[in-house]
């Protein structure tokens, strides 16, 4: 077993260049099985979930073939098979994106309900409504969901819950439908633009992504491509929040900073210095913090993806700060461990209440999600001693080598071997 060792009171110091964002190489990859010819897509971030769409697009027949530091690419031409293995869907969330693909290549597919980070109850629903919508038949048996279609024919469908993975599925099974289909109320977040533009770069024609209304011609055919991808904005916002919590200092290059709108509004508004350039935030953080009001939303509101880092940083601010989670019901699992630490936190329905101005100390933890997990990190550098860090292999489903990245700007941190 891994876990991580890292001494408290460490200060955030460097600069460190964003990766290529998880939730959006995670549809990507899997996208690319809407042809049959070779794609290469580049920019993809060194994680555990990018391994495991890789051995899925393996086990299905694809040719996937590592073509630079972070880059492949995909040949699904010999692709026979719409049943992804079971023992690696249901190792995580993003599997379910084989589900639009495969469809949309196949009219079928067979593929356990996915796994993933516990965030309380995450029904596929909408995907499944739309999937519907476009002529499928779906049936859920033995948790294995089957879903069907004799031909898929393009349609409206309005989502009733904004949903970053219905809306790019339906995308990737409309856009090889008859017809013309109209997603209204759909998620308006950067990685699902990015998705489009590989779509639209295999020949799709998608319009409309970054709204709440997406159009999809679909056409019969779609060829080669290559793509970059987009960098992660929440790997991006992890450090940022890493140098205002640590009270340091951190050049975040690579990124583009309308996708941290949200979060730069937050840092200063408790107030950090935030110097933003044309692919580059600097944070500096302060030694006195004020409190702050944070409500999640999808896309551009702040993500819930940053929640759990955020809550730390409050920790430290001069009174008492509320963070709201309205994306998903039960995402307050790091909690528990961060009282552990010493943080004064309570809970009232889906608002955390921190009473900041409290000093933590270092313990044994252990990340029971991705993010929660990141945020432990950023509490082991301000606290007071050692913190033993357990559940890292949930950080390194979204994170690339987080010890190495954090190394970068100048903390100690180390991972063991138990
Ligand atoms: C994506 O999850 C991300 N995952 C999540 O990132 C992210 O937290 C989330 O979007 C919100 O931004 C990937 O991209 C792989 P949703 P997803 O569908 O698509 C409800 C991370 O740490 N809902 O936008 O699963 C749902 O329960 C991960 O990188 C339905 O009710 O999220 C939630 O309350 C964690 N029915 C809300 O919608 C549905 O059919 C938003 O979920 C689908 C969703």
């Amino acid at each position: 077993m891994e876990y991580l060792l890292l001494k408290g009171k460490q200060q955030i110091n460097g600069t460190i260049k964003v990766n290529g964002a998880k939730n959006a190489a995670v549809a990507i990859l899997p996208a690319a099985l809407l042809t049959r010819e070779t794609v290469e897509v580049d920019n993809l971030p060194k994680i555990t979930d990018i391994d495991k769409i890789i051995q899925i697009l393996k086990s299905l027949g694809a040719v996937v073939t590592c073509t630079g530091k972070r880059s492949i690419s995909i040949d699904s031409s010999g692709v026979n098979s719409f049943c992804p293995p079971p023992s690696i869907v249901n190792k995580f969330r993003a599997s379910y994106y084989f589900m639009g693909s495969l469809l949309g290549r196949f009219g079928q597919v067979e593929i356990p309900m996915p796994g993933g980070c516990n965030l309380g109850p995450r029904p596929i629903d909408q995907h499944v409504k739309g999937f519907t919508a476009l002529g499928a038949e779906v049936e859920l048996k033995h948790g294995i969901v089957k879903i069907k279609a004799k031909k898929l024919i393009g349609t409206h469908i309005y989502l009733d819950v904004v949903s970053v993975g219905a809306t790019i599925n339906i995308m990737l099974a409309a856009a090889r439908a008859e017809g013309k289909t109209v997603i209204e109320n759909a998620a308006r977040e950067p990685e699902i633009v990015d998705v489009a533009n590989f779509l639209n770069a295999m020949g799709a024609q998608v319009v409309g992504t970054g709204t709440d209304v997406i159009k999809i011609q679909g056409v019969q055919e779609l060829g080669r491509a290559e793509h970059s991808v987009i960098p992660d904005r929440i790997e991006a916002g992890t450090f940022m929040i890493a140098a205002a919590a640590t009270r340091g200092e951190a050049l975040v290059a690579d990124v583009i900073p309308k996708h941290l709108d949200s979060v730069i509004a937050k840092l200063r508004e408790v107030g950090n210095e935030v110097e933003v350039g044309p692919d580059w935030v600097r944070v500096k953080g302060n030694s006195r913090l004020s409190p702050a009001d944070v409500k999640t939303f999808p896309y551009p509101g702040f993500p819930t993806d940053l929640q759990a880092p955020m809550i730390v940083l409050l920790t430290q601010a001069d009174g008492t700060s509320f963070v709201t989670e309205n994306v998903f019901e039960e995402r307050f699992n790091h909690l528990c461990e961060l009282r552990k630490m010493g943080a004064k936190i309570k809970l009232g329905g889906r608002t955390a209440i921190i009473e900041g101005g409290h000093e933590l100390s270092g313990a044994p933890v252990k990340a029971l999600d991705l993010r929660g997990g990141a945020a432990f990190i950023i509490a082991g550098l301000i606290s007071k001693g050692e913190t033993r860090l357990e559940g890292v292999e949930h950080i390194d489903r979204g994170y690339e080598k987080i010890e190495e990245r954090f190394k970068l700007l100048g903390v100690n941190i180390e991972r063991r071997q138990q």
